[in-house]
């Protein structure tokens, strides 16, 4: 049978989701006190794309749960060149209790998934990026208390992977999710649909808005990301000509909830999607965003391997069966 992954952020259910952060809270009050990842198993770590915060929270994570963090490095390995994804997978399972890989296609992770038997982790793809949502929603409970009833409105390009996945694990979490973007930068019709069925059973809700200022009235998360997705370096005097309206500064802030809080998942532009002034401020809360990668993605790492049958549920402070008792 192929092991549970985490591809897309409606993998997990909004129980499911609830448990991973509120595990992942567990982790981060007592970071060394928890191994399911003893003996130490191995976790291979593969990047086709840039990456900073990804690659150093996944080696400090996988560390701090007792494993290895086996890094591959990607061009040597010539995954889908050299040879075919399906064979790596097959290879990679042999080696590893699980895989964590950073690349374009959706499909190629979902290939490594079919094939590798082992769970595998998506560290971002053109389509998604849920191990940043993860970090995102501890971080707007950790700030707001709670997230079910709050609106988030994520300003720039939607049509890119933090929109994608703003609209599935915020809908997942019960909020209010407003996606602010110019005409041709929105999430596809389809990725809208999924999100607000998602909506109907948790209480949330999923819209777009063309105008930037009715995006982020009364919000209480702002969110915003680079006008230039890795790969779109090409596009980017055009983009910032198209995107200028959607620059998160004061201006625009000023119509969000007075206690709103900011999020970038970062690397930030200053001047270009955000102004500094908004970043550096008392409204940002991206340097707590930036270190909850590590806690999330320990706490995906451990559910997965509970769920794979590679460590007893027992092994961790939070119940993320269906039905576990304590
Ligand atoms: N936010 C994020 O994924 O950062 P890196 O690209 O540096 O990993």
């Amino acid at each position: 049978m192929t092991p549970r992954s985490l591809l897309r952020d409606d993998d997990l259910s909004p129980a499911e989701q609830a448990a991973v952060l509120d595990l992942a809270a567990a982790f981060k009050a007592s970071p060394y006190a928890h191994k399911p990842l003893a003996g130490p198993r191995s976790v291979a770590v593969l990047f086709d794309k840039p990456t900073l915060r990804t690659q150093t929270s996944f080696s400090a994570g996988i560390a701090e749960l007792g494993g290895h963090p086996m890094q591959v490095d990607s061009l040597l390995a010539g995954v889908g060149v050299r040879e075919s994804v399906a064979d790596v997978a097959r290879v990679l399972g042999g080696q590893a209790s699980a895989v964590v890989w950073r690349t374009f296609e959706q499909a190629k992770l979902e290939e490594m998934a079919s094939y590798s038997g082992v769970p595998v982790i998506n560290a971002l793809t053109d389509d998604f990026h849920p191990c940043q949502l993860l970090a995102d929603l501890l971080t707007v409970r950790e700030h707001r208390g709670t997230l079910a009833g709050l609106t988030a409105a994520f300003v720039g390009d939607g049509a890119n992977n933090m929109g994608n996945s703003w609209l599935l694990a915020g809908a997942t979490a019960g909020m209010h999710v407003v996606i602010g973007a110019p005409e041709g930068y929105a999430p596809s019709q389809a990725m809208f649909d999924a999100a607000a069925k998602i909506a109907t059973t948790t209480g949330g809700s999923v819209r777009l808005e063309l105008d930037p200022v009715a995006a982020v009235t009364g919000a209480d998360v702002v969110i915003t990301d680079t006008w230039v997705s890795m790969g779109m370096e090409d596009e980017a005097a055009a983009r910032a000509e198209v995107f200028a309206p959607y620059c998160l500064d004061e201006q625009l802030l000023a119509y969000a909830d007075p206690a709103a809080i900011v999020l970038h998942c970062l690397p930030a532009y200053r001047g270009k999607e955000i102004s500094a002034g908004v970043l550096d401020g008392p409204r940002s809360v991206v340097w707590d965003e930036a270190e909850n990668r590590r806690h999330a993605q320990k706490a995906v790492l451990a559910f997965l391997a509970v769920h794979a049958g590679l460590t007893p549920a027992t092994e961790l402070p939070v119940s993320v069966l269906p039905g576990e008792t304590r």
